[in-house]
């Protein structure tokens, strides 16, 4: 029989934009903890999960100029888990969905499962979300690809153009992991150089950034492909790319689908 120890981890999300995305369980959570973790993109976002805690301790401090990203997610699983260890309750509240694009929830809730302790992801409002509400993209209609930027230039990826596609941490765009937090238009422009083998140059995309306070609107700027190397790319900014031709039908399938006729009744 299994044995749970008495430590637990529960990583939550806050959603994006402060006080409108919190759900009443992910608060619940933040509440009932020994300790609260905070990896957020905001200073006052910071400071507004401070006020529902009176002990959290920020995550911020492990990124630094230079270091591996792998090496800072380590060490915040590492923080995590060793009040995980110590019997705590342990609450990690990360901006937007704590399991997108998120390395660091992720492997902390792995290694607490594997040395016995309960640990569990609660979901949040992600910029995924935001982003089909705000540009009112339903992923549904032609489907929609999602891809980090890096790896999206450093590895062969299929694309299939009739469907969207999502470029997540555009910002980074390039970083071959040496710990940047910025883009430049060099790498960007072979983030265009890449994208161009399947899209045309005066192909429309968005930069799109939905908004962290609630008094702010969201980034929605429609810039042509081959402007991009000089957009200004922050990094919250996602990349999307719509569709450059129409869904080809397949007519064997469809035939084949046709020949099956109407099922008779029983
Ligand atoms: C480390 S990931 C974290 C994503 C987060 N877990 C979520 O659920 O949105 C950071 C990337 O998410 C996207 N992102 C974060 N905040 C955003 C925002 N306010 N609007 C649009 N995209 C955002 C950007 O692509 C950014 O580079």
């Amino acid at each position: 029989m299994t044995q749970t120890r008495q430590g637990t981890l529960a990583c939550v999300g806050l959603g994006i934009t402060l006080g409108s995305h919190l759900t009443p369980l992910a608060r619940s959570h933040i509440a009932s903890a020994d300790v609260v973790f905070a990896g957020v993109s905001d200073g006052v976002v910071e400071a507004w999960v401070r006020r529902m805690h009176h002990d959290v301790r920020s995550l911020q401090g492990f990124y630094a100029e230079g270091k591996p990203r792998g090496e800072t997610y380590r060490e915040m699983a590492d923080a995590m888990l060793a009040e995980v260890r110590l019997g705590q309750k342990v609450c990690g509240v990360f901006y937007g969905h704590p399991g997108v694009f998120a390395q660091a929830p992720h492997d902390a809730i792995a290694r607490a499962r594997a040395e016995g302790f309960t640990a569990i992801m609660e979901p949040g409002v992600s910029s995924e979300d935001c982003l089909y509400a705000d540009l009112g993209l339903d992923p549904g209609r032609v489907g929609c690809m999602h891809l980090g930027a890096t790896q999206f230039m450093l590895f062969r990826r299929t694309i299939d153009t009739s469907a969207w596609l999502v470029l997540w941490q555009v910002g980074l765009a390039g970083d071959l992991g040496e710990g940047r937090f910025d883009t430049d238009p060099e790498r960007l422009a072979i983030l265009t150089d890449v994208l161009r083998r399947d899209y045309p140059a005066d192909h429309g995309v968005i930069v799109y950034q939905a908004p962290t306070l609630p008094f702010e609107a969201a980034r929605m700027e429609h810039i042509l492909l081959s402007a991009l190397p000089g957009a200004a790319i922050g990094m919250a900014d996602t990349l999307v790319v719509p569709p450059c031709r129409r869904l080809a039908p397949d007519p064997a399938i469809r035939a084949r689908l046709a020949a099956l006729g109407m099922p008779s009744p029983t």
